[in-house]
């Protein structure tokens, strides 16, 4: 019996194809022997809830946890997609500590103005534009008609994205999942594969905190030093240690990130969008640049190590992603600032 711990809802536009991502899982999870059974936890939306949906990241992790522990589940798959989606389910679940693979949502499209690539963190330069009478209303509505051109998540590296990079790095999803746009008929493929695998780890009874070790947090946090994440990622990845018991402290996220490289030129730092990253050939080759100072032989969900997920991993965008020998910047794109 796979649970299917489900995020959508209409307030979360994010994640407002997840009633038919999780049709997609359910095929995969019948295909591979399995009875799925969906069921719905509370949706955490940043575009609407005020003052802000951190307030809530913890209430929905109970609402996850209680759900999936007073229920009789086998397995789970969490769908995740708007920020704070992501951590909520997964400390959740880590709680529980049932053999557990992330499906996220995706990002949306690339936004289209006059011809160039906007993402969400432009509409503050547009604001403030149309706030100092140099930008027509009407204009100011057309752009951000052209922002948001599909579903999916914010389409820049901001939380979302991050958070999507994260499950991918810590070993939690299957290669690949964190850069398929929302809309490309290979994220409802990801989410059928999730569906078969979840029902497939029988053998190796992968529960997560068989998948994620001390080494797995700390390959999570190189990756997010090489993609230039968010620095919500710390805050998200240190209460998900926490809940499965594996100490991460703010100096692991300065140590660990002092020698890793620059390598994906994403906005809102860089220039290009999630559906270029996906493109270009996505995590799996920034995790094969790296490899050398990551734990490459730990265990993922897929039933692969690091290493072997990633052994194929190509770049067909240099623009997008660097080599790690010529990375976009050798200083540390995380550091932790006291005083
Ligand atoms: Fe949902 Fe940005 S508002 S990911």
């Amino acid at each position: 019996v796979i649970g299917i711990c489900n995020t959508w809802s209409e307030l979360t536009p994010c994640n407002g194809h997840f009633r038919e991502l999780a049709e997609h899982v359910k095929k995969g999870i019948y295909e591979a022997g399995g009875f799925p059974v969906e069921f719905p936890v509370m949706s955490l939306g940043e575009t609407l809830i005020r003052p802000t949906a951190m307030l809530y990241r913890n209430l929905a992790s109970m609402d996850v946890e209680e759900s999936i522990r007073s229920n009789q589940m086998d397995r789970v798959v969490l769908l995740c997609g708007c920020d704070k989606t992501t951590p909520s389910l997964l400390m959740g679940a880590c709680s529980v500590d049932l053999p557990t693979i992330v499906v996220s949502g995706g990002p949306m499209l690339n936004g289209k103005y006059k011809g160039k690539d906007i993402g969400i963190s432009d509409v503050w330069k547009y604001s403030e534009k149309n706030r100092a009478g140099k930008l027509a209303d009407e204009e100011f509505v057309s752009i951000e008609n052209m922002m948001c051109r599909s579903i999916g998540h914010c389409s820049v590296m901001g939380t979302a994205s991050t958070m999507a990079c994260m499950v991918e790095s810590l070993g939690v999803s299957l290669s690949g999942n964190a850069a398929i746009p929302a809309v490309d008929s290979r994220r409802k493929i990801l989410a059928h594969y999730s569906g078969q695998r979840i029902v497939n780890m029988v053998k190796e009874q992968l529960t997560l905190s068989k998948v994620l070790t001390r080494e797995a947090f700390e390959n999570a946090i190189k990756v997010n030093a090489a993609i230039g994440g968010s620095t919500n990622f710390i805050i998200h990845l240190t209460a998900i240690a926490n809940r499965i018991g594996v100490p991460v402290d703010l100096e692991d996220f300065d140590r660990l990130s002092q020698d890793i490289p620059l390598l994906l030129n994403l906005a809102p730092s860089g220039k290009y969008m999630m559906e270029d990253f996906y493109y270009a050939g996505g995590l799996p080759y920034i995790i094969k640049e790296i490899l050398p100072q990551l734990h490459k032989n730990i265990i993922t969900v897929s039933g692969y190590t690091v290493a072997e997920q990633v052994a194929d991993a190509e770049c067909w965008d240099k623009d997008v992603m660097t080599k790690a020998n010529e990375p976009l910047s050798t200083l540390p794109s995380v550091v932790v600032v006291k005083g």
